[in-house]
């Protein structure tokens, strides 16, 4: 293991004394966060008369993260992620996605509110070879959704090794708000990443027991595929749009120079008016903007600070002791403001009107209980999980529709955690607003459309929504926990929208 490699580590796997002698070579080497961040390209439709094409295609390479070290890796167009899709609010867009990998990989288009049919769920396979074209037009808020596998049992396998990129959505509301809008240079996307190396420089991924409990955790982040970089701000104000494409890990995120993050959006839009917090806790699949207002020649780093949530009371004593594995500090990104003249920049005090769905207009409440059977005594000793976690019981098949949702309608769902880990909840197909958490109004951070939301061990969660797309049977809508392992252990059911 190289020196420069041993620097990066910030994982569980080393000892206390370890650690503290590799930060300390670190800050005495002075020679962290020497990579630049990297930028995903922007991917622009070719014009033609059916929509905007958009060329995607799956390919394998090898990807340098560590010094002189080559990873195997999987992209689109490209060895690791992909490029940033950039549509508009309206635009009809046809996407033409390739898939030249020995394995066959779907593509979900996550965030997306279209039809089931060209969402890209277990279903909707790409065998080597083939060419899986989906179009649809885009009917939503601004907003920063993402792209990645979701291949039947394999999302994890697949994400871990690369098949995830970003997908960005413009329209005239966001565009007019005063927030910066130059991708790469004011507008800058971040995607978060946790990974372990083996020695031979191949991504490390065994699907033990812990592993598969727990959530795959890596001691190594990557940013944009970028080891522990620096970015150089170059305008007073810039947008950060923060994806977390971790399989499990979830963030914390802060400034270490003290100053609060100024949050402006959340997974599906803006906000209404932008947050200022300490810190930011985003789970697996969670997305939020951040704006920073930024003085010359100033420097800080965004760092990640033991998740203040642990496990809560259902956790506490259980038989894997700490049941949150998110308990290190350790930095993500330096930030880096050039010599630009400081003026008194106008915040935005407001941004958009975010849709909402009265609680009184709902048809329906769903419960959706989230469990691992695992915990049981039952499966103590079992060497496979597949199959051992669920919703309401029920482990994912593709054979069975969980339920149908009658299109045009308002449903709350209410999330209920019944395990000693916090879980990541997403639904296919839709945004929804957060109504509350164990009956108390949601986090200021997740005041915007939302279409992921943490679920802490033994919380109700309630959303709402209204179901507008159909959804066949052939083609249904996924919901499942974010936490990647957790959904190829069949924490995922599906519905119909009819
Ligand atoms: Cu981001 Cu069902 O996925
Ligand atoms: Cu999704
Ligand atoms: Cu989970």
């Amino acid at each position: 293991m190289s020196i420069s490699r041993r620097q990066f580590v910030i994982g569980s796997t080393a000892t206390a004394v370890a650690l503290f002698n590799l930060r300390r070579s670190f800050a005495q080497q002075g020679e962290q966060f020497s990579n630049e961040l990297k930028i995903p390209p922007l991917l622009e439709g070719k014009p033609s008369v059916n929509g905007k094409i958009y060329e995607l295609t799956m390919q394998a390479g090898t990807s340098e993260f560590l010094p002189g070290i080559a990873t195997p890796t999987i992209g689109f167009n490209g060895s690791y992620l992909g490029p940033t899709i950039h549509g508009r609010a309206g635009d009809q867009l046809i996407l033409r996605v390739r898939n030249l990998l020995s394995e066959p990989a779907t593509v979900h288009w996550h965030g997306l509110r279209i039809p089931a049919r060209f969402d890209g769920g277990p279903h909707q396979l790409i065998e080597p070879g083939a060419v899986w074209e989906p179009s649809f037009r885009i009917n939503q808020k601004a907003s920063l959704c993402w792209y990645h596998s979701h291949t039947m049992g394999r999302t994890g396998e697949q994400v871990l090794r690369g098949l995830a990129g970003l997908f960005l959505i413009d329209d005239d509301e966001s565009g007019s708000v005063g927030l910066p809008t130059e991708y790469g240079v004011d507008d800058i996307p971040l995607v978060i990443q946790d990974r372990r190396f083996q020695r031979d420089g191949r991504f490390d991924y065994p699907m033990s027991m812990h592993d598969t409990m727990m959530g795959y955790k890596g001691d190594v982040i990557l940013v944009n595929g970028s080891v522990t970089p620096h970015f150089n701000i170059l305008r007073q104000l810039t947008r950060l749009r923060v994806l977390n494409g971790s399989n499990s890990r979830i963030y914390s995120i802060g400034r270490d120079d003290g100053a609060d993050l100024m949050i402006v959006g959340s997974d599906g839009s803006l906000l209404e008016r932008p947050v200022s917090q300490r810190q930011l806790r985003l789970g697996p699949g969670e997305r939020a903007e951040l704006l920073i207002d930024a003085k010359a020649n100033q420097s800080f780093r965004l760092m990640s600070y033991p998740d203040s949530v642990h496990a809560g009371p259902m956790g506490r004593g259980m038989m894997m002791g700490t049941m949150s594995d998110n308990s290190e500090t350790f930095p993500l990104l330096e930030l880096r403001a050039a010599n630009f003249e400081t003026i008194n920049v106008s915040i935005p005090t407001k941004l958009i009107q975010v849709p909402n769905w009265l609680p009184a207009k709902s048809t329906l409440t769903r419960t959706l209980t989230l469990d691992m059977a695992m915990m049981g005594m039952g499966m103590m000793g079992r060497s496979n999980l597949s199959g051992s976690m669920g919703i309401n019981g029920r482990s994912m098949s593709k054979e069975r529709i969980d339920f149908e949702v009658p299109a045009g309608s308002i449903e709350i769902w209410e999330i209920r955690n019944s395990t000693p880990l916090p879980h990541p909840f997403h639904i296919h197909g839709i945004q929804f607003r957060v109504l509350d958490r164990d009956g108390a109004p949601p986090l200021p951070q997740e005041g915007g459309l939302k279409d992921t939301v943490l679920v802490d061990s033994g919380s109700v969660v309630r959303v709402i929504t209204e179901f507008t797309r159909a959804a066949s049977a052939e083609y249904a809508y996924m919901y499942h926990c974010h936490n990647l392992e957790h959904e190829d252990a069949g924490m995922m059911g599906q519905f119909v929208v009819v």
